[in-house]
């Protein structure tokens, strides 16, 4: 089987945040899951760049729409990785072959008949880019944007839509799985019990000239709605390419509840106007709220993901994601939900059943995997609850229940974290008699191990990754694994030698995370200060704002690890006066190596108290993908405490 899996294109008006990164992360997990099956995924995110939105935002910047679009959409191509998050292609709207397409689409479906010029007056919503029905509206304003919808009174271009009506009802009644989950199905049905009107497809150019072209008529740009749904048909290289014929009738769509009528209305009867068959499935998720509260700008709560990961690691802020949302309900995101989630589903359940299993076969087997002796009855709870969770993983995997394949993970992890308990490894190591007991005990949880290993492999790779290795997986060995042929007990080879590493995850500490760092909503003054400029957007800074920071070179003269931590080190510096920092290098840094460097630091930043220690500013490093940090440094020596600027 083979799929293909699209993110909602997003709109470069605003930069990747946590809404953006939830669906992207789901389709990179559904993705990697395929592929764990064996099966051939293309898996496609991109931007949306024409329209209002767009035009406006570019020209708050004070910069030409293609450039302000440039801008924004390298920040979302930039935003996967950073996340672990692999898409096959990434296409924009701007693309030439995008356009030309559009406008062959265009020119077909008014050929047939099916566009056609009309007048129209009604209430236009900038927010949504869409006219709305005085049904859609609450106390007069749009539900979404909570401003009033602009009167507006003008000749367009018209999609029949109304003409696919009967048709669209028909197929969704039949296909049952075409819109999941089921109430957004229901949703759908009952909007379409309403006589279906035409969509006005077109916008004149007085009015909004960024946009494509209408082929027959060059004084009206498309809509971006009509533009932008064909991202899922180009993207495949459509209308010729062997890509489109291979993956068209596999195609699933992934998007959030908000913009679930255009793709469950006006998508499948533009193509079927277009004379191609439907997607396959889409899949409609709820929203992630803010400590219960509407992400927003306005507030200035708005999450961003690369923070999230500097702070958690990418590899928690997706288990956390896919762990916490029930998809298609709404969740709330706080950083003390994402806290605890770490603390006690990663650090406590997996980390420890992970660091106890491995140092037991260490000290007990000499860090080599025993041979398991026959299994006596109570020795195989264990492997048959594992067999069995691999089966209702996948069920859930396929069905977009990625909390409950979590759980489903989760309790063969206590489990396993009880079978130490009852099993007692360090009792039966003290009697020889009872070895081939001992070397089973260490056996199945190896083995237990690395089955969990390979199915969270979709949601955190890179743990995935790190669980593997220690269990002796060389890496074109681990690129190889699959559910199919390695999703079975007992594979494990007796005689492999584990590598005992780091642990899996560190406890994070309520305090020192600062509880308010990622969702705090800003006050008025602050709002006011950061907010509406597209300069912001773009993540830029006064010149003025630079100047504030005080960075200067400092040399490092000690160096030491602080008491119970496993990344921070103490360092003492000159800049020039001597000072207490501590930096989060611990991983990467031996504190002898540092002595005599000379590193830039932010030396200005308010003293703050990281386990214990008072730490006087803030020495500057890189992160690498893996998330690995590299100390700064200057190509020659100077006096401690230069200015850097
Ligand atoms: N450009 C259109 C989509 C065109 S697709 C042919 C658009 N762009 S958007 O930038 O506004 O992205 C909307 C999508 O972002 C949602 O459908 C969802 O995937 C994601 N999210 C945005 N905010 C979100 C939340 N607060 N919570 C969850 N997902 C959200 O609409």
């Amino acid at each position: 089987m083979s799929l293909y899996i699209t993110t909602p294109i997003y709109y470069v008006n605003a930069q990747p945040h946590l809404g953006h990164a939830y669906t992207t992360i789901v389709a990179d997990t559904y993705s990697r899951f395929r592929r764990l099956c064996k099966e051939d995924v293309l898996f496609q995110t991109g931007t949306d760049e024409h329209g209002d939105k767009i035009a406006e935002a570019a020209l708050a910047a004070g910069i030409p729409p293609k450039e302000y679009a440039d801008n924004i959409s390298r920040l979302f191509r930039e935003a996967w990785p950073r996340l672990h998050v692999k898409p096959d292609t990434f296409i924009r709207t701007t693309d030439e072959h995008h356009v030309r397409t559009v406008q062959q689409i265009l020119t077909k479906v008014h050929d047939q008949g099916d566009i056609y010029l009309g007048s129209y007056s009604g209430l236009y919503c900038r927010g949504c880019e869409r006219f709305m029905t005085d049904k859609e509206l609450v106390d007069g304003n749009c539900p979404d944007h909570q401003t009033a919808p602009l009167p507006i009174s003008e000749s367009n271009y018209f999609f029949r839509m109304s003409k696919y009506q009967d048709w669209l009802i028909e197929y969704i009644n039949k296909n049952s799985d075409f819109i999941t989950p089921e109430r957004y199905k229901n949703e759908v049905l009952s909007f379409l019990s309403e006589p279906l009107e035409d969509l006005c497809i077109s916008r004149p150019k007085s009015r909004l000239d960024w946009g494509i072209s209408l082929p027959f008529d060059d004084d009206f740009v498309t809509y971006v709605w009509f533009d932008a749904l064909i991202n899922y048909l180009t993207g495949l290289g459509y209308p010729d390419g062997e890509r489109f014929n291979h993956y068209w009738n596999v195609a699933e769509h992934i998007i959030a509840k908000d913009i679930l009528k255009p793709h469950a209305i006006y998508w499948p009867t533009m193509l079927k106007a277009i004379g191609l068959a439907p997607f396959k499935r889409l899949h409609v998720h709820g929203y992630w709220n803010i400590n219960e509260a509407k992400m927003s700008k306005s507030i200035g709560n708005v999450v961003r993901p690369a923070a999230l990961c500097r702070d958690f690691g990418v590899d928690t802020v997706r288990y956390f994601l896919l762990r916490e949302m029930s998809f298609g309900l709404d969740a709330s995101f706080s950083d003390e939900s994402i806290i605890a989630r770490q603390n006690s589903d990663l650090a406590n359940d997996l980390g420890n059943l992970f660091s106890r299993s491995l140092t037991m076969v260490n000290k007990f087997a000499g860090g080599t995997v025993p041979e398991p002796s026959g299994l006596e009855p109570d020795e195989s709870e264990l492997s048959e609850a594992a067999v069995a969770m691999i089966g209702r993983y996948k069920d859930n995997m396929q069905s977009f229940a990625f909390n409950r394949a979590l759980q489903e993970v989760w309790s063969v992890i206590s489990l396993a974290n009880k079978y130490i308990v009852t099993s007692e490894p360090w009792v039966l190591a003290k009697d020889s008699s009872r070895a081939s007991q001992l070397n089973t005990v260490l056996y199945n949880l190896v083995e237990a191990l690395r089955l969990i290993g390979l199915v969270l492999s979709p949601v955190m790779p890179e743990t995935s990754r790190k669980m593997a290795a220690a269990l002796g997986l060389a890496e074109d060995e681990q690129a190889k694994q699959n559910l199919v042929d390695h999703g079975r007990w007992g594979l494990t080879q007796p005689g492999v030698k584990i590598q005992l590493g780091d642990s899996l995850f560190p406890r994070l500490d309520k305090k020192t995370q600062q509880p308010q760092q990622h969702t705090g909503a800003k006050k008025k003054k602050e709002r006011a200060a950061t907010e509406t400029s597209a300069a912001n957007d773009l993540g830029l800074i006064s010149f003025d704002d630079f100047k504030k920071l005080d960075l200067r070179v400092a040399e490092i003269t000690a160096a030491e690890k602080i008491n119970n931590s496993e990344r921070l080190l103490k360092l003492t510096v000159l800049a020039p006066e001597e000072r207490t920092v501590v930096a989060g290098i611990a991983e990467y840094y031996q504190p002898e190596e540092l002595v005599g460097c000379q590193v830039i630091m932010v030396a200005n930043l308010k003293p703050a108290k990281l386990m214990g220690v008072i730490s006087h500013g803030m020495v500057l490093a890189a992160r690498d993908e893996q998330g690995r940090l590299t100390l700064s440094s200057l190509s020659a020596g100077v006096p401690p405490g230069s200015r850097v600027s």
